[in-house]
């Protein structure tokens, strides 16, 4: 029998040289596997004489046992070694500074939008989409502004070259077209906003060719006055964030309301700035009115049973009002100062992607 002594010691050191985990697994199976060396020294054993078996059988479990604790306790160090190496390497140095990003900002006029759509969503209202060149139909045939009348001209509008059965499409100069649409396409009552671009030729300081609006429509039974004047009021509370806001209506003249109203808002003019809520001056903010029973006609409504009002809300000028914002043409201008600017951080506001019904209407 081979000097187990010298074997251990042989067997010991190979395994502290061994690299790798496979290179233990591969001195084991040579060793203490089926036909590894120890193992075939435990069979000799059944040769032997029970004198010999007495002396050698201990002594070779022992070395079996000193040779599975050395082979785990190599594996175990060979793990640690491992995990130890890619916890450095994978280490994050959190000392490191950040890479520089460029942070974008809201426009003011996605912050107004989401901002007025966000208070009367709250009052009940849903959100109603729909096409910027619009059929001369919704946009004024139907809102009771026929051919020839003076209010065509009012509105400077883009007109698009004529169709062959002579009808031309128009860049929507106003979102009322949207009362239109949702009108005929669903049944009453309607409670809706409508935000979006609109368009005229016109263009200085407060006037710029694409401008937002928002067109708010309420139709239902015994809807009266007194509602527009709460629902603007309310609205006005919250936009300007001021509960002693004071509010105007000044009769006025639509042809689809009736009676109608133009809306000011009680301010002061301070060296060149707007001051909302204070002072003796007055400042235009929207137009609105109780629905003209022609339009309640064109859509097909009986004007005894359904009654409604209607409003018209420019944006651009409600965020330069919010904002003390001054020059109209700079929020297109694309200029990335001002947007920084004027920007808004991303709050968590929903945005009207998220909620937006679209309206489609036919004649
Ligand atoms: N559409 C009108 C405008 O653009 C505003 C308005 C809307 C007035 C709804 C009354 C009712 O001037």
């Amino acid at each position: 029998m081979q000097d187990l002594q010298s074997l251990e010691t042989e067997i010991t050191a190979n395994l502290a040289g061994a690299a790798d985990l496979d290179a233990v697994e591969n001195i084991r199976i040579a060793e203490l596997g089926k036909k590894g060396r120890v193992s075939l020294l435990m069979r000799e054993l059944g040769k032997m004489t029970p004198e010999e078996k007495k002396e050698f059988g201990p002594k070779l479990n022992q070395l079996k046992n000193t040779l599975n604790d050395a082979v785990q306790s190599r594996k175990d160090s060979l793990e640690t070694e491992l995990l130890n190496k890619k916890l450095q390497s994978e280490s994050v140095d959190i000392t490191l500074s950040a890479a520089e990003t460029d942070l974008g900002s809201i426009h003011p006029i996605t912050q107004v939008m989401d901002e007025v759509t966000e208070i009367f969503t709250e009052m009940g209202f849903s959100v109603a989409e729909g096409p910027e060149i619009e059929e001369d139909f919704y946009n004024f045939t139907a809102l009771n502004i026929p051919e020839e009348h003076p209010a065509r001209q009012m509105h400077d509008t883009f007109y698009f070259p004529e169709d062959e059965e002579g009808n031309r499409k128009v860049l929507r100069t106003h979102t009322s077209p949207m009362q239109i649409r949702t009108m005929l396409a669903g049944e009453p009552p309607y409670r809706i906003i409508a935000p979006g671009r609109t368009y005229r030729n016109d263009s200085d300081a407060t006037h710029t060719p694409m401008f937002h609006q928002v067109e708010a429509l309420v139709i239902d039974k015994d809807i009266h006055m007194g509602h527009l004047k709460w629902c603007i009021e309310e609205f006005c509370k919250k936009f300007y964030e001021r509960d002693d806001i004071k509010i105007r209506f000044r009769p006025s003249y639509f042809p689809f309301t009736e009676p109608s109203a133009e809306v000011d808002i009680g301010c002061a003019f301070e060296d060149g700035e707007i001051l909302i809520g204070e002072g003796d001056d007055w400042l235009e903010i929207m137009g609105c009115g109780m629905v003209n029973e022609r339009v309640l006609e064109n859509v097909n409504l009986d004007p005894s049973e359904y009654q409604g009002f209607a409003f018209g809300l420019g944006l651009d000028r409600a965020a330069m009002l919010k904002w003390g914002i001054p020059d109209l043409r700079d929020f297109f201008a694309a200029d990335l100062r001002w947007l920084k600017h004027y920007g808004f951080q991303a709050l968590d506001i929903p945005s009207l992607s998220t909620r937006t019904s679209v309206v489609r209407g036919s004649k």
